[in-house]
């Protein structure tokens, strides 16, 4: 008789720590993996010395499609498998806003995808620039719609409708056009398009899924980010209007963001490791002092559990610079820092 199949032995599953990763300048840059990502990645799935599995969260700044989308590309990227359920991206906490806003300006992103990613959190009315170029050509006087993009956009009356609130969702795709159209609505009567108000002070809010002045895509040098935005549109609001603009930003080093993940670790210990207490330390690794540092830094000040800064010199960090926010490890790649807390901890 043919002998029974062996079954590797199932690793255990460490109840006392875990990781959170930073995605771009640590395990992706430009679309592409960084190599030691996914050697990382083995390790955490119990190709260590100890023989043992430890849990992990993505909490990335990014942004512009569906978490679903996102984790599919991630998995693929990574050659391992990334749910939903331990997945957080920049606009992601927005949807807790779907319900307090009605009709909402979503800028920024490829195509329709962020229209998708609004109406999916339960948006209930999501205008995107297209459809108010497509209304009214005018409004850009250097931008003309593609064909795609035209047909992709709703037509409606815009002197009928009031927009309530301004979503940054993803990095735009054409600053001059997208500030033009913000800016459109900031100086107008209660969030009408066409009209002017005389004070300047009853526009709509205006909300950004993240603060990076700049991040680490395929360039060697760090490229500008939605942060650059936003310092952009405050300036020239200012130059425009003589009034401060004051406007919000969700993702990294926001504290929300790092509850937010403190909740959605939790949750994924216990649907899929069955553990059901926090854990004592959680290993944050990033390449940005400003976000990954800073938020991992003040969040621990707070949380009940450590929460322990690690920074990689893959990404927006680089050697011989000194980070603004000091971290608990500075390493040379994300395979480093999650051996350093291994390490750490046995
Ligand atoms: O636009 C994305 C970027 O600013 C940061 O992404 O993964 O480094 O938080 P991440
Ligand atoms: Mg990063």
């Amino acid at each position: 008789p043919l002998a029974e199949p062996e079954t590797p032995p199932e690793s255990a599953v460490t109840d006392k720590y875990a990781f959170a990763f930073d995605i771009d300048g640590v395990l992706i840059r430009g679309g592409r993996p960084i190599p030691e990502a996914i050697e990382a990645m083995k390790v955490l799935n119990g190709q260590n010395q100890y023989g043992i599995k430890i849990p992990y969260i993505f909490v990335t700044n990014g942004g512009g499609k569906t978490e679903q989308e996102r984790c599919i590309q991630l998995s693929k990227q990574m050659e391992i498998e990334v749910s939903p359920g331990q997945f957080i991206c920049g606009h992601t906490p927005m949807r807790e806003m779907a319900n307090k806003y009605n009709t909402v300006l979503v800028i920024g992103g490829e195509g329709e995808k962020c229209r998708i990613v609004a109406e999916g959190y339960g948006f209930k009315d999501v205008v995107t620039p297209g459809d108010i170029i497509k209304d009214n050509a005018d409004t850009t006087p250097f931008r003309k719609l593609t064909q795609e993009e035209w047909d992709n956009s709703r037509t409606r009356d815009f002197s009928k409708t009031v927009i309530e609130a301004i979503f940054v969702f993803a990095d735009s795709r054409d600053w001059a056009s997208d500030q033009q159209i913000i800016l459109d609505l900031l100086m107008s009567k209660g969030g009408v398009l066409g009209t002017r108000s005389e004070t300047f002070d009853e526009g709509p809010p205006v909300f950004f899924s993240h603060n990076d002045v700049v991040w680490s895509a395929s360039h060697d040098l760090t490229r500008l980010g939605m942060g650059a935005l936003r310092v952009s549109l405050e300036a020239m609001y200012k130059a425009v209007t003589g009034k401060t603009l004051n406007t919000t930003a969700y993702g990294k080093p926001q504290i929300g963001t790092f509850q937010f993940a403190t909740r959605l670790l939790q949750q994924w210990r216990k649907d899929t490791h069955g553990i059901d207490a926090p854990p004592d330390t959680v290993y944050f690794v990033g390449d940005t002092p400003e976000s990954d540092v800073r938020g991992t830094n003040e969040f621990n000040k707070q949380s009940e559990q450590t929460w322990y800064s690690i920074l990689v010199r893959t990404g927006v960090y680089q050697e011989g610079t000194t980070p603004k926010f000091v971290p608990k490890a500075t390493v040379d790649n994300v395979l480093e820092a999650v051996l350093h807390g291994i390490e750490r901890e046995h």
